[in-house]
């Protein structure tokens, strides 16, 4: 049942070339975004707030840098446990996203629930006849197929490419693309899949990489922009199922407090593609290897050709700078599951945790 995989988790990560594959045709049919009807018109909208708990959050901290940058819209992203109670104000011309692998956080749900009456709600999920689906005005299925391991993988690459497609939706409802600038971000996407596939291959390598670090016990995770959010997943990631204490943070903090905990024993695990920011991310590596810092520089053949001071690199394909996060989802996975294996926990049943947390 799990298709010659050792576990759920390695199965469902195994996956994710032809989910995601599926997902995206689902919304981009010859060469065009296909929406369903009665999604939202972004011209109408001025302000986005994206509501999500754990990994689907990072999902929403993602989508955040793609819809301000794509469609020039200010997006807020918040914990449904926090937006619940704070109950912020909700001023006309808002648009509310709930993203839910399962469709019934309480805490989302919740969250939903507060908003409902105030602004247009689509929801994100997985489970199309779920209670946070049921409750809102527009349903984006991530079709992902069901997801068993409590740690999600599918889901949220599959979120994220849902995402990228309502970005991209956004941009054009707004006219902030050119027509070739769309094609462009449309053929990039398109071709994630196979590049998902490619880095899988890297596997052998990122179990190497974490039989190293399951004798660490802490672990910092950094990334800029768009990697930042991943920096957080691959810290949730690797403390959920294999126990280590671990910390993702924005490159750019790490001298204001977490560069105290860096020395010899402590891997700090680097997401860094190519890209403009690139050069800044250095400079904080080489911060983290003047203090002993043991850095695991994942990035691809460019990035990796000028550091080779390094503990430890990943290689990953070259992909186009915006979708990047959904490739790089990939390593953070690997490295978390071949640590939890070495450490010999239990993958697809961490202490503690629940697929859907259902109740506060
Ligand atoms: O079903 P949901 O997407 O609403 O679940 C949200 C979180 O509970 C979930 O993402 C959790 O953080 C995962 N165990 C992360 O791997």
């Amino acid at each position: 049942e799990k298709g010659g995989h050792r576990h759920w988790m390695a199965k469902e990560i195994a996956e994710q070339p032809a989910v995601l594959d599926q997902a995206l045709q689902h919304y981009i049919r010859d060469a065009d975004l296909v929406m369903p009807n009665d999604a939202v018109d972004f011209a109408k909208v001025n302000r986005v707030v994206m509501v999500a708990c754990g990994t689907a959050y990072y999902a929403c901290l993602v989508a955040k840098y793609w819809i301000e940058r794509l469609a020039n819209l200010p997006v807020e992203v918040d914990v449904a446990s926090e937006f619940r109670y704070r109950e912020p104000p909700i001023p006309e011309g808002t648009l509310a996203v709930f993203v839910s692998q399962s469709g019934e956080t309480a805490d989302t749900l919740a969250a939903l629930n507060y908003c409902k009456g105030k602004c247009p709600i689509v929801a994100v999920v997985n489970v199309e006849g779920s209670s946070i689906a049921r409750a809102a005005d527009v349903v984006l299925p991530i079709l992902a197929g069901r997801e068993i391991g409590v740690a999600s993988t599918k889901a949220f690459t599959c979120q994220l490419a849902v995402l990228a497609v309502l970005a991209l939706k956004a941009a054009r409802d707004r006219g902030t693309l050119t027509a070739e600038q769309m094609d462009a971000h449309l053929d990039t996407l398109t071709r994630i899949p196979a590049l998902i596939a490619q880095a899988l291959n890297i596997e052998d390598e990122l179990r190497d990489i974490a039989r190293d670090l399951s004798e660490a016990r802490d672990i910092l995770f950094l990334g800029r922009g768009a990697m930042y959010p991943l920096a957080l997943e691959g810290a949730l990631k690797l403390k959920e199922i294999s126990y280590i204490h671990a910390e993702g943070y924005a490159s750019g903090e790490l001298k204001h407090g977490p560069i105290a905990l860096v020395d010899d024993s402590v891997p700090v695990i680097v997401f860094a593609p190519t890209d403009p920011l690139f050069g800044k991310t250095v400079s904080n590596m080489q911060e983290v290897m003047a203090r002993g810092g043991k850095v695991v520089l994942v990035s691809d053949t460019q990035g990796l050709s000028s550091q080779r001071t390094t503990w430890h690199t990943a290689q990953m394909p070259d992909v186009a700078e915006l979708w990047a996060p959904i490739l790089y989802a990939v390593p953070a996975q690997l490295l978390a599951y071949h640590t939890a294996i070495a450490k010999g926990t239990d993958v697809d049943q961490p202490r503690n945790l629940a697929k859907s947390v259902t109740v506060e």
